[in-house]
């Protein structure tokens, strides 16, 4: 199959509606990831999805939708904490999961009651989900396990031959995914955190939870407990207070010829002062919004990413820790 990369304008839109209606998927942009759509009330459309980014079955799935489209004909009690999040946040980078209707096809939540709700930011995402007018369950555009893209050009090194469509839109700034908030409850309980962080959240909604997986318990959001975010090359981890370590196996591994890069923030940087650097910036949002296209760039050079914890743990640095400690993880 050829792979089309085309900037949003009438005819690539058109293009996509055909591709969608007849159940293909297309690749689209958003403020924190690039997405990979389809038709969220088609099963066979969503079950290719799976397939094209070989996605475990037990993960399901966010369903985008356009600023004004009426989602209570999609999922029922909307608890009032919500509807403030949802004029505080949205669109914006904040996923919302509720009880389902089950209008979308089942195969979206692998087969759970609830499902994830995405109103996205950028322009282009919301030209796209406006022209078709329904509900697109995408997830990431990355083969699964593997770096999520933040360009055109990572969704096309993929998924070159196996999508027929790319939209692009440019860097996705925002550089993580969106946070998954569950409001199934009386308060929001964060399922996987991301650009609007749970401070954000309190403010408006009072209080927010965080929620931990307890051993033996039954995962709320099964993403969390696979390998992710993975660079194809071999990856160390460091904290922050190891950097002499750190360094210490970056030399050796040079020495004995094996190309190895430290990822560290610019502080971290200035200190280790070594040829080898994929510099992740200077604060959480600059760090953040780094951090995929840091370690994209990485697995094409290195054989060996060292990586070191940033030192700001902070508002966003969480969920850029919950990524970044995903991809250094051994399975
Ligand atoms: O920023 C984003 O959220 C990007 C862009 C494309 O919108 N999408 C994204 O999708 O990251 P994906 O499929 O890579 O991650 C979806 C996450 C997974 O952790 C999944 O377990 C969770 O959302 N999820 C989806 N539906 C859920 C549900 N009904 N209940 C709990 N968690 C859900
Ligand atoms: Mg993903």
């Amino acid at each position: 199959m050829e792979t089309k990369v085309l900037p949003v304008n009438e005819q690539s839109l058109g293009l996509a509606k055909e591709i969608i209606e007849s159940g293909g998927a297309v690749a689209f942009p958003t403020e924190t990831v690039y997405g990979l759509g389809a038709d969220a009330f088609n099963t066979a459309a969503v079950e290719n999805i799976f397939k094209i980014k070989g996605r475990p079955n037990d993960n399901p799935l966010i369903v985008h939708v356009h600023k004004d489209y009426d989602i209570s004909s999609l999922v029922s009690d909307i608890p009032k904490y919500a509807v403030k999040l949802a004029e505080a946040y949205l669109p914006g980078p904040l996923t919302m999961v509720y009880k389902s209707f089950g209008k979308v096809s089942p195969a979206v939540s692998c087969g759970l009651d609830t499902l994830a709700i995405r109103i996205p930011a950028h322009s282009d995402a919301q030209k796209f989900l406006k022209y078709l007018d329904k509900p697109i369950a995408a997830p990431s555009a990355n083969i699964s396990k593997h770096v999520s893209p933040v360009t055109a050009e990572h969704v096309y090194f993929d998924l070159n031959g196996n999508v027929p469509l790319i939209l692009d839109g440019g860097k996705s700034e925002g550089g993580i995914e969106s946070t998954v908030l569950d409001c199934t409850g009386e308060i929001p309980v964060i399922l996987r955190s991301g650009l609007i962080t749970r401070e954000m959240i309190a403010e408006i909604a009072g209080d927010c939870g965080e929620y931990v997986l307890k051993e033996g318990e039954k995962v709320k959001s099964p993403g969390m407990k696979y390998k992710h975010y993975s660079p194809r090359c071999k990856t160390k981890f460091f904290s922050s207070d190891e950097l002499d370590k750190a360094i210490a196996e970056y030399k050796k591994n040079n020495i004995a010829g094996v190309c190895t890069y430290i990822l560290c923030d610019d502080e971290t940087a200035k200190i280790a002062a070594v040829d080898n650097v994929l510099n992740l910036g200077k604060n959480g949002e600059e760090i953040a919004s780094n951090l995929y296209l840091k370690l994209r760039d990485g697995e094409k050079k290195a054989q060996l990413i060292i990586a070191v914890a940033p030192k700001e743990q902070d508002g966003v640095m969480k969920g850029v820790m919950n990524r970044l400690t995903k991809a250094c993880k051994d399975v």
